[in-house]
């Protein structure tokens, strides 16, 4: 897919968002009267959605997701290609984690946001004895359920949402975010982080890939009701929540017109 036909989605770009300098034509006129009037559009979803019940908040999202198919493409914004190049970004990284001292135990990993289960299924698996997954959407839960049976690998899948998702005390090696941290609400994201601390066993790790803004501006999305942040924000919310980093690594070789993306892997400030 060229630039030009990118759409916007859940793993998608923000060049868009550049304000191109005025030109003074009628035709650009007419184009920067639009302009005016999405961005007032905008600005008002952004109103209603700060002004909307969490429940009604994870409810859009909820519905959205619904309405997309059960596999690569609906998982990546049509971006089913991208797939080969992300797990080899991901299992380069959890190989660096590996060789890091203390290192995470290989017993038991958490899927986060798992969808129909590709990141377990490419790379979760071939690293850790066990599996959990959790998804909010009830069709992506079967369909990963179809897919990991057979390998031995699959432990629960939980249907939930991760606002209200706890995880048993003590149970990852890994805990992996990919691609959903941008559903939850600031305060959500912190709380959820504090409930994933309990959840780590020693030496255990969060590890979140997720898109930045390159704005410096949180970016709403009031069609699948998600906000994209930008690294700073993220970095924020981490140390809000207990948590340090202990490594960052920029994705690479994802196609032009992407939001950039980077994976954080997260220990607790103290255990
Ligand atoms: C962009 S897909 C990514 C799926 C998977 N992590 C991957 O990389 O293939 C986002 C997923 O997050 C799920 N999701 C959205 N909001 C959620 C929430 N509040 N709690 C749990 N999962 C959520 C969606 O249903 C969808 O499966």
């Amino acid at each position: 897919m060229s630039e030009e036909n990118v759409e916007k989605s859940a793993i998608l770009g923000d060049d868009t968002t550049q304000e191109p300098k005025r030109p003074l034509s009628n035709a650009s006129l007419e184009f920067f009267e639009i302009l005016d009037d999405v961005k007032q559009l905008a600005q008002q979803t952004n109103g209603e959605a700060s002004s909307c019940s969490d429940e009604q908040y994870y409810n859009n999202a909820k519905k959205y997701w619904n309405k997309i198919n059960a596999d690569d493409d609906g998982m990546l914004g049509g971006f089913a290609s991208i797939s080969y190049c992300d797990t080899q970004g991901s299992s380069q990284f959890l190989q660096s984690i590996f060789r890091s001292k203390p290192s995470p135990a290989r017993t038991y990993a958490l899927d986060c946001g798992a969808g129909i289960g590709r990141v377990s299924k490419n790379l979760l698996i071939n690293f850790f004895e066990k599996v959990d997954l959790v998804e909010q959407d009830e069709r992506f839960c079967e369909q990963a359920r179809e897919t990991l049976e057979k390998t031995g690998n699959l432990g629960e899948i939980f249907n939930k949402g991760l606002q209200e998702f706890d995880p048993e005390e003590g149970k990852y090696d890994v805990i992996w975010c990919q691609w959903v941290l941008s559903h939850l609400k600031d305060d959500h994201l912190v709380q959820f982080y504090q409930r994933c601390i309990r959840g780590l066993r020693k030496n255990g790790m969060i590890i979140i890939k997720e898109n930045v803004t390159s704005s410096n501006k949180v970016e709403f999305d009031a069609n699948d009701f998600s906000v994209t942040r930008p690294l700073a924000k993220m970095k924020e919310i981490i140390k809000e929540s207990g948590l340090r980093i202990v490594r960052e690594q920029k994705q690479h070789n994802f196609p032009k017109g992407l939001y950039p993306v980077y994976i954080l892997a997260l220990r607790p400030v103290v255990k």
